[in-house]
């Protein structure tokens, strides 16, 4: 029987950590990052039809136009889809360092191959959507090195709630990099098991042994993202809070997510126009 339609969630990228270890000859950034994902995405639905058409749909899509370079339909076109019609419901911001173009280029290679039979593309050819687009794929919490070529799985991380805030405003990640001035600094040291006990033991390893090395120069480009970090530092409950990705959503872990969702009442009060959202870590 031939499949109608087929969804794939296009979950929020956690750089819980991101250290810059190097650069290539190509201008691509060497990394050593720990990543996770949220319960908090986008979707993207995909059915048959006649050529290939995209609308963009959510809260979120209004910045998002669904031309050639949207990374939806670049990614139907690196599978050789001329037929498919997509819809992208948006729901993360847009240039916000949780990975939303790479996830939803993710999710549309999935969803694909589930309508098509189709197989995914080759690595490079990911790649060429992406730096984030291989770890997207899998959507699991693994150590990423390489430029995000190298994936490896973590071993399972404590519960953990998590609250994502971002001051809605874009930060582009080519002007994060270009305003990076140290590019080979040192690497992740590795995670011992003992960390992995509670929430708050992995809290307190990743605060104490890792770093986000973009923050600095992200900065640079977007000085709100230091209140951005402070409003969560001093949210009830939070355990660590950082910036993902070249920003500017901050992350913040907290035991539960019931506790996470306290927190976002918190932050909205404090600050009416960002963008928060509360959910849990993905397992
Ligand atoms: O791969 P992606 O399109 O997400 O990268 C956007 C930009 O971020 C690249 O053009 C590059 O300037 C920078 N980048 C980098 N090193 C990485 C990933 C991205 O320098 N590992």
């Amino acid at each position: 029987m031939a499949i109608e339609a087929v969804s794939e969630a296009a979950p929020a990228k956690l750089n819980l950590c991101l250290h810059v270890t190097g650069r290539r000859v190509d201008g691509y950034h060497l990394l050593d990052s720990l990543v996770v994902f949220a319960d908090i995405a986008d979707r993207v639905f995909a059915s048959p039809a006649r050529g290939l058409s995209l609308v963009v749909a959510g809260p979120e899509g209004a910045g998002l136009r669904a031309d050639d370079d949207n990374l939806v339909l670049r990614a139907a076109r690196c599978m050789g889809i001329t037929d498919a019609a997509l819809v992208l419901d948006k729901q993360l911001p847009i240039a916000s360092g949780v990975g939303g173009g790479s996830a939803d280029a993710a999710a549309t290679l999935r969803a694909l191959v589930r309508l098509t039979g189709r197989p995914l593309p080759d690595l490079p050819e990911v790649l060429r959507l992406g730096a984030d687009v291989p770890v997207c794929l899998a959507s699991r919490p693994a150590r990423m090195t390489g430029i995000g070529d190298h994936l490896a799985p973590l071993p399972p991380l404590p519960s953990m709630g998590c609250l994502l805030v971002n001051p809605r405003l874009p930060v582009p990640t080519p002007q994060v990099f270009a305003a990076l001035d140290r590019h080979g600094n040192g690497p992740l040291p590795d995670l011992p098991e003992t960390a992995l006990a509670s929430a708050a033991t992995f809290a307190d390893w990743l605060a104490a042994n890792s770093r986000n090395d973009l923050v600095r120069p992200a900065r640079t480009v977007a000085p709100v993202l230091a209140d951005v970090q402070a409003a969560l530092d001093s949210t009830p409950g939070c355990l660590f809070s950082r910036m993902s990705g070249s920003g500017g959503t901050h992350f913040g872990l907290f035991a539960t997510p019931e506790s996470a969702a306290a927190a976002a009442t918190h932050i909205r009060e404090a600050h009416p126009y960002w963008w928060t959202a509360a959910g849990r870590i993905l397992d």
